[in-house]
């Protein structure tokens, strides 16, 4: 499945997955041939989706994209990144309060494994604002989120919460 192109590796929780992480990815397709979406087991969160369902809904919303994969992965990300043969984790930033954690982590996946390198791509600015802690916010309050994620996700979300999408 890895090969030795140029590849990217894009991690996240995507709990769940939004238009702006599916911006960011379709966006890394232009610079990478063969973008990994990394859905991570272990996670400081306490998620609202399973694994599985982190995954599968990853999987649905990119299904038409070329050359991306939806995987999950247990463990530490750099040891995901150098299976997937790659050397690169691609992170989105939305504003300069992202900085201060993505700067510790790249530090830090940096530390473990020196060859990998993390880049940074700007959040288009639509979706500067949404996080999936917000989107599940007003979602769970019975908000119309269904602009902000894919379809299948809003669908997800009206499941957990148990409201109807228009
Ligand atoms: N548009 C909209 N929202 C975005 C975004 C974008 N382009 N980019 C990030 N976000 C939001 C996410 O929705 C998320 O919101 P939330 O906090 O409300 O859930 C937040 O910004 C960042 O989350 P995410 O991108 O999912 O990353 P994360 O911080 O949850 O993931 C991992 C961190 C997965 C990279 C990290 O936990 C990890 O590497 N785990 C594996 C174990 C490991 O190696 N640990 C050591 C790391 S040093």
């Amino acid at each position: 499945m890895c090969s030795k192109k140029n590849i990217g590796v894009y991690p996240g929780t995507f709990d769940p997955l939004t238009n702006g992480h599916l911006s960011l990815i379709m966006r890394s397709t232009k610079i990478f041939d063969t973008v990994f979406v990394a859905v991570a087991a272990d996670t400081s969160k306490k998620t609202l989706f399973s694994l599985d369902e982190r995954i599968a809904l990853a999987q649905q919303a990119l299904s038409g994209a070329q050359n991306v994969i939806v995987e999950g992965f247990k463990g530490l990300l750099v040891d995901y990144v150098l299976k997937c043969n790659s050397r690169t984790i691609i992170r989105g930033l939305r504003a300069v309060s992202d900085f201060e954690y993505e700067f510790q982590i790249a530090m830090m996946n940096r530390k473990l494994i020196r060859e990998i390198q993390t880049i940074f791509l700007i959040t288009d600015y639509q979706w500067l604002y949404i996080s999936s802690t917000i989107v599940k916010n007003v979602a769970s309050l019975g908000g119309d989120v269904s602009d902000l994620v894919p379809h299948g996700v809003a669908i997800a979300l009206q499941r957990k919460y148990s409201y109807n999408v228009q």
